[in-house]
């Protein structure tokens, strides 16, 4: 077997075949994985079989892995590893209530842990369980939805920054009129400049970007919409019909990530951890 990276025919994302990495990944293997991730945004991984710790061992060649945004006290799962481990799964256990997070359901659009000041860069999700048909994730292109941001709309928002919030309770829009006093929040600058890449990306989430800096309600919340639509065309997704053994690894600074509803009587579940990343940086004026 050979590593092989073959892009996708989408707006981002590309197949990696030909590793087992548990016990193929030498610094060749991985330098060519991590510009794969770099260049394309999402990188699919096929045919992996990964136990929690492989998972963690990998996902650590690309930096500090994170730990979950949730509290220890309110995280469903055992042995998570200090909440570096996330199950994505409907599947409930003796006591009839869900062993994970997340369980069902449409999810929005979202960037993980935006919310904080310093977002984690990577997210790996491996497909242990899958129902038979639904549950694609999308991922969307964030540089070319900056692209696609209206002149005059950068020149309004250049340099400005965005609150992104988030309530647990909830996987649809963030209420910050109650205040922001039991939401973990954060500003982020609206455009930003990918570390790596250099490039700059759009980085508003449906799901958690609650106002624009400076503008009163209205107007921020009209111009939000407008970005929500640009990130979300669909000439900018790749929607993933999942495989079993499929690790995916996406990069949160260029990329947003959603999902859709399954079949609730079928079982899903996703092993995830992240890894740590850096204070968002402003996008060049
Ligand atoms: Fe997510």
């Amino acid at each position: 077997m050979s590593l092989t990276v073959t892009p996708f025919p989408a707006p981002l994302g590309a197949e990696i075949t030909g590793i087992d990495l548990r016990t193929d990944l030498n610094d060749e293997s991985f330098a060519a994985i991590e510009a794969a991730w770099h260049d394309y945004g999402v990188i699919i991984l096929r045919d992996q079989d990964l136990s929690k710790e492989d998972q963690l061992a990998f996902a650590s060649r690309l930096g500090t892995v994170g730990a979950r945004g949730l509290p220890a006290e309110k995280r469903n799962e055992v042995d998570d590893y200090g909440g570096a481990i996330m199950l994505i799964t409907n599947k409930r256990g003796a006591d009839g209530e869900f062993i994970g997070s997340v369980p069902e359901g449409e999810l929005w659009f979202h960037s993980d842990l935006s919310y904080r000041p310093e977002p984690h860069k990577a997210t790996l999700l491996h497909a242990l369980a899958l129902p038979d048909s639904g549950g694609n994730t999308m991922f969307a292109n964030m540089y070319t939805a900056y692209e696609n941001v209206p002149d005059a709309l950068k020149q309004k928002l250049a340099g400005r920054k965005v609150l992104h919030a988030y309530d647990f309770a909830t996987t649809e829009e963030v209420n910050i009129d109650d205040g922001l006093d039991n939401l973990q929040h954060c500003w982020q600058p609206i455009f930003i400049r990918h570390p790596v890449t250099g490039r700059t990306a759009l980085y508003v989430n449906r799901l958690m970007s609650a106002q624009i800096e400076g503008l009163e309600r209205p107007e921020s919340d009209a111009i939000l919409q407008a970005l929500f639509t640009i990130a979300e065309d669909p000439a900018i997704i790749y929607e993933h019909v999942w495989r079993m053994g499929d690790l995916i690894v996406c990069d949160n600074r260029c990329c947003i990530h959603a999902r859709h509803d399954f079949p609730h009587d079928q079982l899903r579940m996703l092993q995830r951890c992240t890894v740590q990343g850096d204070t968002m940086i402003p996008a060049l004026a």
